[in-house]
C-alpha cells in the first residue's frame, strides 16, 4: 500500500492481537526492518505505532526521524534497546507487557537445568551413535535453587523449583525484604555472594544495565559451590563469558545452560566446546502460548494509547 501505516511491525512479531488489528487500523509488517535505523523509518514514517522486540534499537534519534509516533510497544520483557528517557522527553508512551512470557521463560530454565544435570543433549547424541553411558546424574530435590532477580520470571522459577522440592533463596537489591509474595512462595532474600555460594543451582533473570554488566564475574564463580550448575537467561551482559568458560573448564561450576549470550548471535568459542554445557538462542520467552498473550496485550494497548485512552502496561 502507499499510504502511510498507523502501526509499524519491524521484527518478527505475529499472533491474532495484530490481525485483529490490521482489520481496523493500518497494519505494515516487515520482520527485517529493524536491521538499520533507515530500514525502520522507510516502514514507520508517519506510522502513529511502532512495534518491536529486542533488536531494534529505539533511541532518540530514532524517535526524532518518527515524529508521528504516539506509542512503541515492545513484545516482551527488557527494555534496554529502548531509550526510555528520550521516548517520556516525546510524550511517546511505551508499552510493554511485563512478565507476560514469564512462565514460558521459568520452563526453559527448568528445562536448561535438567538438561545439564543429567546430560540429556550430550547422551542422546551418544545413543544416536550407539553408545549406551549410563553414568549418573544429579537430582535436583531436596537443594538450593539460588535466582539472581526476583522479578516476575524469577518468581515464575521459584514455584517450579518449589515443585521439586526445592529449597529458593534469591538475590535482587530493589525488592523488599518484606515482599508479601515472596514470603508466600518460601523465597528468602538473600545478598549476591551468598546466593552464588550456597545454591546448587544458579539462574540468573537479570536485566542488562550499568549495574548487571559482568556481575557474575570470576570472584562470584570462584565460589559456588562444588557441582553447582548456573543457568544463564534474562541477559547474557550480565555474565562474564571468559570467567565462566574457566569456570566450567576447570569443573568448578558442574555444568551450565546458556539461553543468552554477552554477543547474540554469538561467535563460536570456548563454550561451544565444552560439553557440559547446553545452549538455546535466546528463545526462553518465546513460545506459541507466549507470543499469542503478548500480541494481544500489546494490540490492546495500541488501540487504547491510538484512541487517547491509558495504556494497561505503560
Ligand atoms: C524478553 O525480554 O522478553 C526476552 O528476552 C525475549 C525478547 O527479547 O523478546
Amino acid at each position: 500500500d502507499s499510504g502511510a501505516a498507523d502501526v509499524a511491525v519491524v521484527e518478527d512479531v505475529r499472533g491474532k492481537g495484530l490481525d485483529d488489528l490490521a482489520a481496523r487500523l493500518n497494519v505494515r509488517h516487515d520482520p527485517a526492518a529493524w536491521s538499520t535505523p533507515e530500514r525502520i523509518v522507510a516502514v514507520a514514517a508517519g506510522a502513529r505505532a511502532l512495534v518491536v522486540r529486542n533488536r531494534a534499537q529505539v533511541d532518540a534519534a530514532l524517535l526524532d526521524a518518527l515524529p508521528a509516533l504516539h506509542v512503541v510497544a515492545r513484545a516482551g520483557t527488557g527494555l534496554d534497546n529502548i531509550d526510555l528517557d528520550a521516548a517520556d522527553q516525546r510524550g511517546v508512551v511505551v508499552v510493554a507487557p511485563l512478565g507476560a512470557n514469564a512462565l514460558s521463560v521459568a520452563e526453559h530454565t527448568l528445562g536448561l537445568a535438567l538438561a545439564v544435570a543429567r546430560r540429556i543433549v550430550k547422551l542422546d547424541v551418544e545413543c544416536r551413535a550407539g553408545g549406551w553411558n549410563r553414568t549418573p546424574g544429579l537430582e535436583l530435590s531436596g537443594r538450593t535453587w539460588g535466582v539472581l532477580g526476583a522479578g516476575a520470571t524469577a518468581r515464575a522459577v521459584a514455584r517450579v523449583a518449589a515443585a521439586l522440592g526445592m529449597a529458593v533463596i534469591a538475590y535482587d537489591p530493589y525488592v523488599d525484604a518484606g515482599d508479601p509474595e515472596l514470603a508466600q512462595l518460601g523465597v528468602r532474600l538473600a545478598p549476591l555472594s551468598e546466593v552464588m555460594a550456597t545454591a546448587d543451582v544458579i539462574s540468573s533473570h537479570l536485566p542488562a544495565t550499568d549495574a548487571t554488566r559482568h556481575l557474575v564475574d570470576a570472584s562470584l564463580l570462584a565460589h559456588v559451590k562444588p557441582q553447582a550448575l548456573f543457568v544463564s537467561v534474562g541477559r547474557g551482559e550480565v555474565v562474564d563469558e571468559e570467567a565462566l568458560a574457566d569456570a566450567l573448564e576447570s569443573g568448578r561450576l558442574a555444568g551450565a545452560g546458556l539461553d543468552v549470550r554477552e554477543q547474540e548471535p554469538p561467535v563460536p568459542g570456548r563454550l561451544e566446546k565444552l560439553d557440559n554445557v547446553v545452549l538455546t538462542p535466546h528463545v526462553a520467552g518465546i513460545t506459541a502460548q507466549s507470543q499469542e498473550r503478548i500480541v494481544g496485550i500489546l494490540a490492546a494497548d495500541i488501540e487504547a494509547v491510538l484512541s487517547g485512552a491509558p495504556a494497561r502496561h505503560a
